[in-house]
């Protein structure tokens, strides 16, 4: 047998798993994340995105001087461009920065409900009606990412923001090769990009057929815009001609944005979400991402089991008990969570004593139901102030940065306002459109999340960086909806508790459960004796192809380098400008 997988197998009980399936015969491609080739190392910094193209941007950034926030919004301005059926300036974002005097910083740049939005905006003859929320003019909220990039990269980055944006624009111009990925989700979202004529001319043929991978994909009308907020500010977009144009096609198209609406957009700067896990300091983002609250709530709960000893002795058991977790407290995310600027959302949720708890309610055998949320302490009295990708990235000064970014689901509204290039989010689908109606991802919510004009949607968001003592260890976020936070939250546990490399805690087989729907979701290529185990403990198991995407960065302390992951499961890229040859 090879010697890593020796190795692994003995480390690694679920790995083992997985290679004894791999020697009787199972599919290899199914193990890529234990194999691949998506890992970075570097000595001075590091940057790792969804795409080879973006992480060059983000290392030409560092190789012009730019720190690590820097690097990660030419990243992220230039996924705009390659990546824009994910993020973009139509799009929001959550930037969670750790600078190097020490100072933790969340930029929050969410989208905003228009002025004239209200509760009853997607009732069509008074019922719910999804199909508003999720695509066409109603969908969209005043886009948020661009005026946080510029925030940080004003506040915190050394480059000048123009010098960031210039070569994404420049990239928009000349045109990138479609990947299969890239087309198979255009194939999929082209009848609903082919109502809207800005989209069509982008992104389709005369007849309306998709674009194919291998062709080259120019967007002039991006770029141009790209290259006036380079030229104008940032004021071109948001109280400049791309507002007026955009308020005039809302007028003629049924839409509610105006021109007031881009003007009064603002970033918010948030208290960032704190617990500890096993002697880290835990660093998340706050409402109105449900991100930082729920990795926090979850470890907390977590706290209370051995999750190494279970995971060495019976993986199952140590599925389950993660699990029940994740169901307590996505059923408090369904009734707590909202903006925090509209809702009380309770401080007690990341409270020890509440997380002991809610422990106590998980049989280690079986399933326990979950009727409704549970009641943290002082629920009354204290608050949280009031499709998606992610960037990780960090320098050898000290800053740490956490980006995740996006127009929420493929092609956001599938609205591109003509002349203008940017694809329109759908984020208004993250608001509960009524109580107990599922958004795109199944999530449901209550009155906290309704829709309220200038509010933002609750987001799964959850951009982290793990410290040990004063010391960054790990940043880590993900794509995909509700599976951010399980993503998240399966690389900490991988990487602090099973003992995993980052390679192995991003790669890992991942699994999911949002308390509603009542299911367990097992990555494809989950051994099938945990799946029968599951099942028999009273889990209604689905297995899924869809897992998610997540970046991390760890600094190794041993060989003073950073190391950087991209998902294996797509083709990104982590790299830094100084290579160390290594075995990793
Ligand atoms: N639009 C996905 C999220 O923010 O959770």
């Amino acid at each position: 047998m090879h010697a890593i997988a020796q190795s692994v197998m003995k480390k690694h009980p679920l790995c083992a798993a997985f290679f004894a399936i791999l020697l009787t015969g199972f599919n290899s491609q199914n193990l890529t994340a234990w194999q691949s080739n998506n890992v970075g190392i570097a000595a001075e910094n590091m940057v790792a995105t969804v795409n080879p193209i973006a992480t060059d941007a983000g290392v030409a950034a560092f190789e012009a001087g730019g720190n690590a926030v820097d690097a990660a919004v030419a990243a992220a301005l230039m996924l705009s461009v390659v990546d824009g059926y994910n993020s973009g300036i139509g799009g929001g974002c959550f930037i969670l920065i750790r600078r190097a005097n020490g100072e933790v910083v969340a930029i929050d740049g969410r989208e905003m409900a228009p002025s004239a939005a209200h509760r009853d905006m997607y009732l069509t003859d008074g019922k719910p009606d999804t199909s508003l929320s999720q695509e066409g003019p109603l969908a969209i909220g005043v886009p948020g990412a661009l005026k946080a990039y510029e925030q940080a990269v004003g506040e915190f980055g050394n480059q000048d923001f123009a010098s960031l944006v210039l070569p994404a624009a420049k990239r928009a111009r000349e045109g990138f090769s479609i990947s299969p990925t890239y087309a198979s989700v255009l194939k999929l979202t082209s009848k609903s990009l082919a109502k809207y004529p800005g989209s069509k001319q982008v992104f389709l043929n005369d007849d309306g057929s998709p674009r194919q991978a291998g062709e080259r994909l120019v967007q002039s009308d991006l770029a141009n815009t790209l290259e006036r907020v380079a030229n104008e500010g940032v004021d071109y977009f948001y109280r400049g001609d791309f507002a007026k144009q955009t308020a005039q096609w809302m007028q003629q198209n049924g839409g509610l944005i105006t021109e007031a609406d881009f003007a009064n957009y603002l970033t918010r700067r948030r208290k960032p979400v704190e617990t500890t896990f096993r002697g880290h300091t835990i660093i998340g983002f706050p409402p109105p991402s449900s991100g930082g609250v729920h990795v926090a709530e979850i470890l907390n709960i977590l706290e209370a089991f051995d999750l190494n000893a279970l995971w060495e002795k019976d993986p199952a058991t140590y599925v389950h008990v993660v699990v029940e977790a994740m169901k307590l407290a996505f059923a408090d995310r369904a009734y707590w969570l909202g903006d925090p600027d509209f809702a009380e959302v309770p401080l007690g949720l990341i409270d020890k004593n509440y997380a002991a708890e809610l422990a106590r309610k998980i049989d280690l055998q079986k399933v326990t139901p979950v009727a409704s949320h549970g009641t943290p302490p002082l629920a009354d009295a204290e608050f949280f102030e009031r499709h998606t990708t992610h960037i990780a990235a960090a320098d050898d000064r000290g800053n740490w940065v956490a980006i995740t970014t996006t127009v929420n689901t493929s092609f956001g509204s599938k609205v591109v306002i003509p002349g203008l290039g940017v694809i329109m989010n759908n984020q208004m689908d993250d608001f509960a459109v009524a109580p107990g109606i599922p958004n795109a991802y199944g999530l449901i919510g209550t009155e906290a999340n309704c829709v309220q004009p200038g509010k933002r949607p609750l987001s799964s968001m959850s951009p982290t960086i793990v410290m040990k003592g004063e010391q960054p260890f790990m940043t880590v976020g993900a794509a995909g909806g509700p599976r951010i936070i399980t993503q998240a939250l399966l690389a900490i546990v991988g990487k602090i508790d099973l003992g995993m490399s980052l390679e192995q805690a991003v790669g890992q087989k991942r699994f999911h459960h949002q308390w509603s729907p009542d299911l367990l979701m097992l990555e494809k290529g989950f051994p099938p004796t945990i799946k029968d185990q599951l099942e028999n403990m009273g889990h209604r198991v689905r297995v899924s192809n869809r897992a998610g995407v997540s970046q991390a960065i760890i600094f190794d302390s041993d060989g003073s380098r950073f190391v950087g992951v991209h998902d294996p499961r797509v083709p990104g890229k982590a790299a830094g400008v100084t290579k160390v040859p290594t075995d990793r």
